[in-house]
């Protein structure tokens, strides 16, 4: 694609060209409502040329909740604004990248790092759609209404996925379509473009981010709000469960049956047991290197039609990697999948006594439905179980 004759593109370097030349560019708004330099607390010691150019309609720096020595990329960083904020925030240890399609913006950003003084700072020439890094090059991926811009989002999601390191994330501000076009007037040129909130989460899913939450901050007329975006890519990494991971995820299994804290179980079953009780295409397992750590798997739960899409889950944990953040990924992965296939509710049953995988389960959206009193006997105890579901918000 010739970016230099992408309209969209010459409007923002007509933008910096207007800021450039000491006045106020169309389009910019600071301090007004939900848009530009307005959603910042704190914007001293910055060049009025990056508060003036300031295009954007949140706070990312703020959503990613940026800490010391971390690696940033702002994909469409414009006059630099939240580039240089983050430079800030991650300090000397830090660094931060801006990438920007338009050159004029490029320059502008860079004349504002330098008369910041900004040294941990570096503005790329490129599409977001083919971002001009390594793979895992940094720890966390902001935007501030650019994504919204962008004709190929899938591209653009892939890209961020592939440059973020595992356990990076995501903080983006951005323009979603939340309703139909209702009439009201709105200032945004993009609406054509903006996705709604599920088509958002579904495409970051789809690009293998997960923990993904967007929320919607403002009205902006037209049915379009402003919303942040948050996901993480995960730590682990996960797959398809093949036939010969068995051995492995038997013995995962029964090292959570010795806790006495994990399922009513008191032996691990045959192969062709389990093989015959569990979904094909829904086993899961969580690998470092070529070592399983964890597995989540789900099960029918009836053979009634009414029940078809509703689903249990187990999910295990080698006890060597527990409390780092794989059963969470292992069981978003797994409700992720479900979801997709048309499953509506997953569900389960947890002993009260195993915080750690209550904790897990409500971090990916279970809800506690209520307590079975005395449901079962495990060596000779009645237990009670806390039965959990999650019903998908989409089905
Ligand atoms: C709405 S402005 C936001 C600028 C900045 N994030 C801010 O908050 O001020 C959009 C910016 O994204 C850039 N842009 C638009 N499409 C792009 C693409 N596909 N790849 C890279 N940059 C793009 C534009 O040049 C412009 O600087």
């Amino acid at each position: 694609m010739d970016r230099s004759r992408d309209p969209v593109l010459e409007r923002y370097a007509e933008a910096a060209r207007q800021v450039d030349a000491g006045g106020a560019c169309d389009g910019c708004a600071s301090g007004d409502g939900p848009f530009g330099a307005g959603n910042y607390d704190d914007l001293a010691g910055l060049p009025d040329a990056a508060v003036h150019v300031s295009l954007g309609c949140g706070n990312p720096v703020a959503v990613a909740d940026l800490h010391a020595g971390e690696t940033v990329l702002d994909l469409g960083s414009g006059g630099g604004i939240d580039v240089l904020l983050s430079a800030r925030r991650v300090g000397p240890s830090g660094f931060a990248y801006g990438l920007d399609a338009t050159v004029e913006m490029l320059d502008l950003a860079r004349r504002n790092a330098a008369e910041a003084g900004t040294s941990n700072v570096e503005f790329l020439h490129g599409a977001i759609e083919q971002i001009p890094l390594g793979d895992a090059a940094v720890d966390v991926v902001i935007s501030n209404c650019v994504i919204v811009l962008s004709g190929d989002k899938a591209a653009t999601f892939a890209e961020i996925a592939r440059v973020l390191r595992r356990g990076g994330r995501v903080g983006i501000s951005d323009i979603v379509r939340a309703g139909p076009d209702d009439g009201t007037p709105t200032r945004v040129t993009c609406a054509a473009s903006a996705i709604t909130p599920a088509a958002y989460e579904d495409a970051l899913r789809r690009a293998g981010i997960s923990h993904v939450e967007v929320t919607l901050t403002d009205a902006i007329g037209a049915g379009l709000s402003n919303a942040i975006i948050r996901g993480i890519k995960p730590a682990t990494s996960i797959r398809l469960m093949r036939d010969e991971d068995w051995t492995a995820v038997r013995d995962i299994y029964e090292a959570g049956i010795a806790t006495h804290n994990a399922t009513f179980e008191t032996a691990a079953p045959s192969w062709d047991s389990w093989d015959a009780s569990h979904l094909v295409d829904h086993r899961l397992v969580a690998t470092d290197g070529d070592v399983v750590i964890g597995w989540a798997a789900l099960s029918p739960v009836s053979d009634r039609c009414v029940y078809a899409g509703v689903a249990e889950n187990s999910v295990y944990i080698h006890p060597d990697y527990r409390g780092r953040g794989v059963g969470t990924d292992l069981l978003d992965a797994l409700v992720t999948g479900a979801e997709r296939a048309g499953f509506w509710t997953v569900q389960t049953g947890i002993f009260p006594e195993n915080l750690a995988s209550i904790a897990v389960h409500e971090r990916v959206g279970f809800r506690i439905v209520g307590r079975r009193e005395r449901i079962g006997q495990l060596d000779g105890v009645w237990r009670d179980t806390l039965f959990l579901e999650h019903r998908s918000p989409r089905l």
